[in-house]
């Protein structure tokens, strides 16, 4: 269900977590997946394991914060592999703290990690996507976009700022034949929240109605969905993943 052969798809943050659930999720729908994060080793060797299944996997390394980085990130793979179908924003970063401790370096790099990043992305495929006149483009928001968070002002700032940037982007390309939607995970077990204390998950997943921690399965699954032709008439729209907890 929900084939993706012959489809190419870059998804940003794809050496761990959420990202590298979205790509094997989207390799074994018959995509051939790009992978790419900062660390050059962690998204070779992703991308590697994809391959020995006999899926098709590149990897790039590139700070998506760094606007001609992505540009030209994205300018080399249309030139290897011949277009872009799919873009999946999924790299994020957190740092913690009250508004009040919070420096203007903690503000910036989340901003311009999550948001700007996104922004870098999503603006370098828009031509090749435009004249092919068919495009996918997915953005990892976050539950915290949409409620806040007490210590993530930054962080629920960029989240919330996807949102929005998801909805002006699907009215402007809509008519190309492009769609944009955005996911708000909940609770997903991963490296960024695999620090939290026991007693601060176990509060969590109280909240949780479908009672557990999400796993990158479950994100990936929608992601496939959305890349997917089945989701043609669907643009601009955020769906929470998470176990029902901002239902
Ligand atoms: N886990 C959750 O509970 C949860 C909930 C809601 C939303 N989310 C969102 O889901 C996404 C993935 O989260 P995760 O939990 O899988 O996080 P993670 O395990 O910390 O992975 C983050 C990924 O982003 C990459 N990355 C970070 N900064 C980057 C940059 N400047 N350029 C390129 N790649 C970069 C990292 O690789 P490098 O370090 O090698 O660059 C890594 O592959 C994030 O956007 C996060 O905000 C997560």
């Amino acid at each position: 269900m929900f084939r993706l052969d012959n489809y190419i798809a870059i998804v940003t943050g794809a050496s761990r977590g959420i990202g590298q659930g979205i790509v094997e999720n989207l390799a074994e729908a018959g995509a051939h997946v790009v992978c790419v994060s900062r660390s050059f080793e962690a998204v070779k060797s992703v991308a590697s394991e994809l391959k020995s299944k006999g899926f098709k996997a590149s990897f790039a390394a590139c700070d998506i914060a760094d606007f001609k980085a992505a540009a030209d990130l994205v300018q080399s793979i249309v030139k290897d592999l011949g277009k872009i179908d799919i873009l999946v924003n999924n790299a994020g970063i957190t740092r913690d703290t009250l508004l009040m401790r919070m420096s203007e370096e903690d503000w910036d790099t989340v901003i311009n990690t999550n948001l700007k990043g996104a922004f870098n992305t999503t603006k370098a495929v828009t031509r090749p996507m435009m004249r092919q006149r068919h495009g996918r483009i997915i953005n990892i928001s976050s539950v915290v976009g949409l409620t806040g968070n007490a210590g993530q002002t930054n962080y629920a700032a960029s989240k919330a700022g996807l949102i929005g940037f998801t909805k002006a982007t699907a009215r402007e390309l809509a008519s190309r034949g492009i769609t944009v939607n955005c996911i708000a995970p909940g609770f997903i077990e991963t490296d960024m929240t695999a620090g939290l204390k026991p007693e601060i998950k176990e509060a969590m997943i109280a909240q949780i109605p479908l009672r557990r921690i999400g796993n990158s399965k479950d994100i990936a699954t929608m992601v496939q969905f959305l890349a997917s032709d089945a989701a043609g008439y669907i643009t601009g729209q955020t769906y929470a993943v998470d176990g029902g907890m901002t239902m």
